[in-house]
């Protein structure tokens, strides 16, 4: 008898234990979130507290996840400290892109388009698509939305694959709802891969709110911004909800903005760089400079591509502008040569923070 008794005992003593593992259980995984008195909770509470707790925990670990990838790029921000590329935005060259913050992956070269219109635009994009480029940006203000749109369509290469790129001008961020629309019907393919605010402007923060709320809808699908610098980005970032994808600036070996490019890395952020060459009446001076002449001449390749694999290694994605096919073909020829540390010095050195535009 008594040793039923003690059985009995010893039983209850074990479901009572049980019940406490499983309370404790739910104390740690509810973490941080539940009060220290959720653990005097009957045996009733805690059942259905860990029914929920699975949708609960998802959402949580969902966070907590994104903290910890923000933390892990902070610190590879810190590891990395100089010029180099850092976090998720480094390039991958065996695939040639790279993987936005947005979490689309983008072409890290392609064509500019900026003073191509009309016949010309359409024959430049088609000549790039056919040269294996899938990047091609456009902007409202070179008048050539609807020609890039016509090039993508009539491409036979399916929508998916093509990344283009548009911009809103400041003279449209008052209606930015409106302007937003103007290019999708302009562009007429489906979805915008990437909008960008060309310049900072007069209402600027609502214009990139409009384009957020696009991104909501599905109209456009990741978003960035052109000629913001460090201070620029400072004042910009915190009054926004999503962070921008991609920054295009000038930047060349006579403009380099070694201060800018690591700052926007380190905010996750890809950087493009516009009038890689140069820009229109520059090119001369800067394809024949005598170091990147000699240095073209060692690789067997041109000073334009030396130019841009210079930019591909320092993390800067590519843009040329070319309406002659062969320059076209000869731009997307980047991937069969690496500069050396030796190089990439004497371009860098090559800086003399010439803008050559006004913004
Ligand atoms: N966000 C902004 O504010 C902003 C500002 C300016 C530009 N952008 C963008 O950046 C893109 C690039 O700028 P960009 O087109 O003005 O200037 P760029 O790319 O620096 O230079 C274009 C010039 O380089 C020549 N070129 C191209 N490839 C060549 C090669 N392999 N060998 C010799 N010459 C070559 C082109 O002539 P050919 O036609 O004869 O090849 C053209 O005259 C623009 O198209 C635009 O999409 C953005």
């Amino acid at each position: 008898m008594k040793r039923l008794y003690n059985l009995i005992l010893a039983c209850l003593l074990m479901v009572s234990l049980s019940a406490c593992g499983k309370q404790a259980g739910a104390d740690s995984s509810a973490d941080k979130g539940m009060e220290p008195h959720g653990q005097t909770e009957s045996a009733g509470t805690t059942e259905q507290t860990e029914k929920e707790q699975p949708a609960v925990s998802e959402a949580e670990q969902t966070e907590a996840q994104t903290e910890n990838n923000l933390t892990d790029r902070e610190e590879q921000k810190i590891e990395g400290g100089d010029n180099t590329v850092t976090g998720d935005i480094s390039f991958n060259f065996e695939t040639k892109t790279v993987l936005l913050n947005s979490g689309y992956e983008m072409p890290i070269y392609g064509i500019g388009t900026y003073s191509l219109t009309g016949d010309t635009c359409v024959e430049s994009v088609t000549a790039a698509l056919n040269s294996g480029v899938r990047l091609i940006d456009t902007a409202y203000m070179y008048h050539n939305e609807e020609s890039v749109g016509e090039a993508v369509r009539n491409s036979g290469i399916p929508r998916e694959e093509i990344f283009v790129i548009t911009k809103l001008y400041p003279n449209q961020f008052s209606d930015a709802e409106a302007a937003i629309e103007e290019a999708l019907v302009k562009l007429d393919i489906d979805y915008i891969d990437m909008m960008l605010l060309h310049h900072p402007g007069t209402d600027d923060v609502e214009a990139y709110l409009a384009m957020e709320k696009a991104v909501a809808d599905g109209k456009i699908r990741s978003l960035g911004l052109s000629n913001w610098y460090v201070e620029e980005l400072e004042e910009f970032i915190p009054q926004i909800n999503i962070m921008p994808a991609l920054v295009q600036n000038e930047i060349h070996p006579y403009y380099q903005e070694n201060d800018v490019i690591p700052y926007i890395h380190g905010l996750g952020i890809v950087v493009q760089g516009w009038y890689p060459l140069g820009g229109r009446g520059y090119t001369a001076e800067l394809l024949g400079n005598e170091v990147i002449s000699e240095i073209a001449a060692a690789h067997g390749k041109s000073s334009a591509q030396v130019i841009l694999r210079w930019n591909l290694q320092k993390g800067v994605v590519v843009i040329p502008g070319s309406s002659n096919p062969d320059h076209i073909q000869e731009n997307t020829e980047l991937f069969d040569f690496e500069l050396t540390e030796e190089e990439m010095e004497r371009i860098g050195a090559l800086d003399r923070g010439e803008k050559h535009d006004w913004y």
